[in-house]
């Protein structure tokens, strides 16, 4: 039967069955999951892959025996697959745990390999706390940092980093998306400019880019760049540090050979081996993804703009298409969450980092925008997962919650 028909957001026309119950909220409730940028879903191909590697090539890469043997040879083909798939090579892919230890390495790897050159370095005030908390870690050590404001769509200016580099800049750190709005910065034209000061080496946090815009490591002249597999359905724990060849990073973890003597511990093989198909499987797909998920975003950014309360921050233009931020006016973030969660509507108040400590989104303010605002937003972020048929639910769902909590507050103001 159907029970919805002609619904057509953004011109795309579809019929709601009510034979399937994923779009039948009122028959067995499915979730929305809309908080892909804190983590994703794992692939089942990946899930079966890692089980299939922990189980039977358990051995240690670095043991000698055939057993040793069998799981370096997986280790090392994945490393190859990883590195024709971001089109560079074998000993350019460094194996970590994620994002956060990818960027702590690039960053003090860095600062620790090149101090003797000079101890300043660029990066902007939009950076996810594994950049911005490891360059103060740094000050303590005598580096000095500049943070390059941003607009108020969040992009930062090439001229205002051509101003700040300075004789003494070893690094420079861009996000290439950022994790609360999405904004994304010319990562490529900054890679031209770099290539005029080539004693500065340049660092991309790639996370929250990979499968939702497209980077070519080479052509943007990286020479470290960031990405953690369980942003693009691969499991938590397993990452990727891009490493040029020629340039060098002082190692964070010492006491083994392990990834070329750049990062001591016996590897997560079967972390590596199911991170090496979600990346398969993330840009095999790729474009047919990026293009699904701008139609998502581009339905709820016009049904959201259409509601008064809803104050949209993310930027049309130079935004990725997996993320919309927003903010309520006057309405308590955690309070909206946790009624979009009764309806089993998963958003986030700001990144997954900070969303517990109550703060003012620091890339918002860095974008101007007001401090009540700053502090009032909501981060949608899409997976290819998510369909057009889902949007109505979240738009009915959204727009319940504020109807529900501006009663409860005329309620408190006797109005
Ligand atoms: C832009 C960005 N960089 C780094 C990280 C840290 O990644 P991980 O969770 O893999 O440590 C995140 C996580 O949200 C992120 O969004």
């Amino acid at each position: 039967m159907i029970v919805a028909e002609g619904w057509a957001p953004c011109a795309f026309r579809f019929v709601w069955y009510d034979f399937d119950a994923k779009y039948v909220r009122s028959r067995g409730k499915t979730m929305i999951y809309l908080d892909n940028s804190a983590t994703t879903k794992p692939f089942d191909d990946v899930i079966d892959s890692y089980i299939k590697v922990a189980k039977s090539y358990f051995g240690n890469p670095s043991s000698l025996h055939g057993i040793g043997g069998q799981a370096e040879k997986l280790l090392s083909q994945s490393r190859s697959q990883i590195a024709n798939l971001l089109q560079v090579k074998p000993q350019e892919i460094i194996f970590t745990s994620g994002g956060s230890e990818g960027n702590n390495y690039a960053i003090k790897g860095t600062a620790l390999q090149y101090q003797n050159r000079g101890k300043h370095i660029i990066t902007t005030s939009i950076e996810h706390p594994s950049v911005s908390e490891a360059c103060k870690q740094l000050t303590e050590l005598g580096f000095e940092i500049t943070y390059l404001p941003v607009d108020s769509n969040g992009v930062v200016s090439i001229d205002s980093l051509k101003n700040a580099i300075r004789e003494d800049t070893i690094l420079v750190s861009i996000i290439h998306v950022n994790n609360e709005v999405g904004t994304i910065q010319p990562v490529e034209e900054i890679g031209e400019l770099l290539e005029n000061y080539p004693k500065v080496i340049y660092h991309v946090d790639h996370v929250q880019g990979m499968g939702k815009t497209r980077l070519d490591f080479y052509k943007a002249k990286l020479d470290l760049c960031t990405i953690s597999g369980h942003k693009f359905n691969g499991l938590k724990g397993t990452g990727v540090l891009y490493v040029r060849q020629g340039v060098r990073i002082k190692p964070l973890i010492s006491g083994g050979d392990q990834e070329m003597q750049k990062r001591a511990g016996t590897e997560n093989v079967a972390g590596f081996v199911a991170l090496a198909k979600a990346l398969r499987l993330t840009l095999e797909n790729r474009e047919e993804n990026i293009k699904h998920l701008s139609q998502l975003k581009k339905c709820i950014t016009e049904k959201l703009s259409l509601i008064s309360a809803v104050k949209i921050h993310t930027p049309e233009q130079f935004s990725a298409p997996h993320i919309i931020n927003f903010s309520i006016d006057g309405l308590k973030p955690e309070v909206f969450v946790h009624l979009l969660e009764e309806n089993e509507i998963y958003v986030s108040t700001t990144s997954a980092c900070s969303s517990k400590n109550n703060e003012p989104s620091k890339t918002l303010l860095a974008m101007g925008v007001p401090n009540v605002l700053a502090n009032s937003s909501i981060r949608i972020s899409l997976s290819p997962q998510n369909e057009l048929a889902e949007v109505p639910i979240i738009i009915q769902a959204i727009e319940n919650a504020i109807k529900k909590l501006q009663n409860v507050m005329g309620e408190r103001n006797g109005i």
